[in-house]
């Protein structure tokens, strides 16, 4: 029996950090969804907690991910996450799909598929075969902002690693891309780069994709994981490769002994655990 472990991440605090209002408010978003998933972890799979820990992450205006996802340069929303069970080897995704709710879900539904990557129409499609209700994740702020062609907040993106009591490792990623994006530009976040895990580590991370995708970030942390590496050394040595080009980026990992790590390469990702003892959440 392992101790249960969950890691959930808001992507980067990007509004400016003198606002303490925002930044309580992110703190304390991500306590209380930590606690609930940690609580929902003891009696659920490592897979069905980061699907629970995405959903409420999506549903909360406050990331950039399902409600409050910013808008794309043509004026339309476009989410894209992805899900991998380490247990399985198993990988889902959706890219660029409009008009649902939670992502996380169609992801969910997709693992089970021998299809298991959708983008765009075709993936809406699908999710109306599924029952997926048409939703507008639009909030005023994003409409506000794309209006005003103001660039800020375009690296958060939403994620969740867990560890259950039989070891299995997974991990969830969603996001509403970077903002004012190129209309089909794909976010790492759907790519085994921003979302990747094996029952050895899991790892989600946030930042900027292009960055992510050049260094194959959540998949090469792992890789060096299985290869025999320490998690903190993985991941800090796959940072310091992502120094000559100064890639933006911010991971959250847990491993199969329980080790959880967070680091990122510019500062104020926004990050909160549980230990099975202790919610933490980021100073
Ligand atoms: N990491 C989110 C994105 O660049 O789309």
């Amino acid at each position: 029996m392992a101790t249960p472990k969950v890691i959930i991440h808001g992507g980067f605090f990007s509004e400016s950090i003198t606002n303490n209002e925002v930044k309580k408010a992110k703190q304390d978003a991500l306590l209380d969804i930590v606690s609930k998933t940690n609580e929902f972890l003891q009696t659920n799979t490592a897979l069905d907690t980061v699907v629970f820990a995405n959903r409420m992450l999506e549903d909360n205006p406050l990331f950039n991910a399902g409600t409050g996802s910013h808008i794309q340069s043509d004026g339309i929303i476009r989410l894209s996450a992805s899900l991998m069970d380490g247990k399985r080897q198993l990988f889902s995704g959706v890219i660029n799909v409009s008009n649902i709710q939670n992502p996380i879900d169609l992801t969910r539904i997709l693992l089970e598929e021998e299809d298991r990557v959708l983008s765009g129409e075709q993936a809406e499609d699908y999710a109306r075969i599924k029952k997926f209700p048409k939703y507008n994740p639009e909030i005023p702020q994003r409409r506000e902002e794309y209006e005003q062609n103001l660039a800020t907040s375009r690296t958060s993106t939403v994620g969740c690693v867990a560890l259950d009591a039989d070891g299995n490792i997974a991990v969830g990623t969603s996001t509403g891309g970077k903002g004012f994006e190129i209309p089909g530009r794909v976010s790492d976040s759907a790519t085994v780069a921003g979302n990747y895990a094996t029952n050895d580590a899991g790892v989600s991370v946030t930042g900027v994709g292009e960055d992510i995708i050049n260094a194959s970030l959540a998949s090469k942390i792992v890789t060096r994981v299985i290869d025999g590496m320490p998690l903190k050394a993985a991941a800090d040595k796959s940072f310091t490769e992502m120094k000559p080009y100064d890639g933006f980026a911010g991971v959250i990992c847990i491993d199969k002994a329980g080790n959880i790590y967070h680091t990122d390469s510019h500062p104020y990702m926004v990050y909160a655990y549980h230990d099975g003892v202790n919610a933490v959440t980021f100073p």
